[in-house]
């Protein structure tokens, strides 16, 4: 109860990017997370801090023991337990917004929200949908648009290349329907993907002040890479305890030419959490 309570300050001491609305408390359904009481001091220094520059970033991500994703691209593959569940969506509650590859959201039709028991409105990230292509084929029915439209989470925000985007498509009216925005950014250079410097600073300018990321591995590996690493603020990463096989989506960072290139950490905290396991870190940069 402690805990709990030790959790509902930092709720209110959060800063929030959003003008408040009317906060309606989200309802508690069949599918409402409960926070075991251990989870809020254990990320509390791995929580967003205002930063000047860029927004705060969060990587996170729940892996298999060979560090899979899922067992192939596409596939939706339950990993976290209930408890490993919670924490996400507690750590969802604290981001202005959270941020998936098109990839992710056409394979797991996912809320993008928090399902943290009375989490209100006002606590709800910014879903932010990495589509340059505008090739993730949803419908009005999508679940990250039912959800805002339900009052339970916040209508995504889907980036989009200027060259790809068609005003008149019934896929922006449903988005913006819902209360989103399908955002046309700098064509990407041929062949190349939007810097990550550029996205952040995108974000930056729509007033989003920390963002957590949270895959796929196409997104997870990027951000690792040697360029981007200085980026990455905090490292959250459950492991469960499966084997997903190879073939699976993996999360492994391009190797560095150079010797001893491999990605560390520092300030690690691990914790159990029912049957997983949790990382909390930052990566240790030369
Ligand atoms: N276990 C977990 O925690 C977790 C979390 C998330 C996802 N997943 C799983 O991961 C799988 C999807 O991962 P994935 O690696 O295949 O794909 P992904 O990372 O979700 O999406 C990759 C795509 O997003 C776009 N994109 C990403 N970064 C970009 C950038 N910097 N600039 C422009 N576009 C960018 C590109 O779209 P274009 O190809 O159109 O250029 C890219 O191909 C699914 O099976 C999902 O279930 C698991």
């Amino acid at each position: 109860v402690g805990f709990r309570f030790l959790g509902e300050l930092f709720y209110r001491a959060k800063p929030r990017h959003f003008p408040l609305r009317n906060e309606t408390t989200a309802r508690t359904t069949m599918s409402a997370l409960t926070l075991p009481p251990s989870i809020a001091p254990f990320l509390t220094s791995y929580l967003p801090r205002a930063r000047s520059d860029r927004p705060f970033v969060t990587l996170t991500y729940a892996a298999s023991l060979d560090s899979h994703l899922s067992l192939s691209p596409g596939v939706q593959t339950a990993l976290s337990g209930l408890e490993t569940k919670a924490l996400t969506h507690y750590l969802r509650t604290y981001h202005a917004a959270i941020l998936v590859g098109v990839s992710t959201a056409a394979a797991d039709n996912p809320g993008l929200n928090s399902r943290l028991e009375n989490t209100p409105l006002a606590q709800q990230p910014r879903p932010i949908v990495l589509d340059p292509r505008f090739r993730w084929w949803f419908t009005r029915e999508a679940r990250v648009l039912r959800t805002a439209r339900e009052g339970k989470g916040n209508a995504p925000w889907i980036f989009v290349a200027s060259s790809a985007l068609h005003a008149e498509e019934e896929r922006v009216r449903w988005v913006e329907e819902a209360g989103g925005r399908v955002i046309p950014l700098d064509d990407p250079q041929e062949g190349e993907r939007w810097s990550w410097r550029y996205l952040l600073s995108t974000m930056h300018q729509l007033g989003l002040e920390s963002v957590m990321v949270e895959g796929g591995a196409g997104v997870i590996n990027d951000l690792l890479s040697a360029e981007n690493r200085a980026l990455v603020d905090s490292v959250v990463v459950t492991v469960a305890p499966v084997y997903l096989g190879q073939g699976g989506v993996n999360v492994s960072p391009q190797r560095e030419e150079r010797e001893r290139a491999a990605v560390r950490f520092r300030d690690v905290e691990w914790a159990v959490l029912g049957r997983d396991v949790v990382m909390a870190a930052r990566l240790e940069l030369e």
